[in-house]
């Protein structure tokens, strides 16, 4: 009985720090817009910093997806999978690679990028 109540506890704990995470990141100075989103000052630099570039690039990039140049991206972009790879959609591989989730704000900096077209801006 009291494993069980120990249990429940963990789990209230767990649930009730979801919810904060989520309040906080909604809270979270996210501010996303075209005009200052851009492949070089903003895409870039996240597919950077989240190393995936460093997985992603020739001589032999990762799944054929080469994203330290505007094109490669561009391909991935437009076909939905890079989106996809970041937000876990079922049926493609999670990305980063044995990585925690991008944070929701890099996320939706992506998507508004990808949204505007994914200009090469
Ligand atoms: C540790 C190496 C590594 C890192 C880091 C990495 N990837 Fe990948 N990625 C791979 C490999 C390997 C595949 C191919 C998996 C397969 O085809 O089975 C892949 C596949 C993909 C795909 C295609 C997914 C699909 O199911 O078709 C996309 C899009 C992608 N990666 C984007 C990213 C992005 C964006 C990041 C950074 C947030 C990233 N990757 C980081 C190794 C990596």
């Amino acid at each position: 009985m009291k494993k069980i109540s120990f249990l429940l506890l963990f789990l209230v704990a767990i649930i009730a720090a979801g919810c904060y995470y989520n309040n906080e990141e909604q809270l979270y100075n996210c501010p996303v817009d075209a005009a200052s989103t851009k492949y070089s000052t903003t895409v870039a630099n996240i597919l950077t910093s989240y190393g995936c570039t460093g997985c992603h690039v020739a001589p032999v990039p990762s799944g054929n997806i080469d994203l330290s140049s505007y094109a490669g991206v561009k391909v991935v972009a437009g076909d939905g999978r890079l989106y996809g790879a970041i937000t876990h959609a079922p049926g493609l591989q999670p990305m980063p690679q044995g990585a925690a989730k991008m944070n929701g704000c890099d996320i939706r900096r992506v998507k508004v990028w990808i949204d505007a077209g994914a200009p090469n801006n």
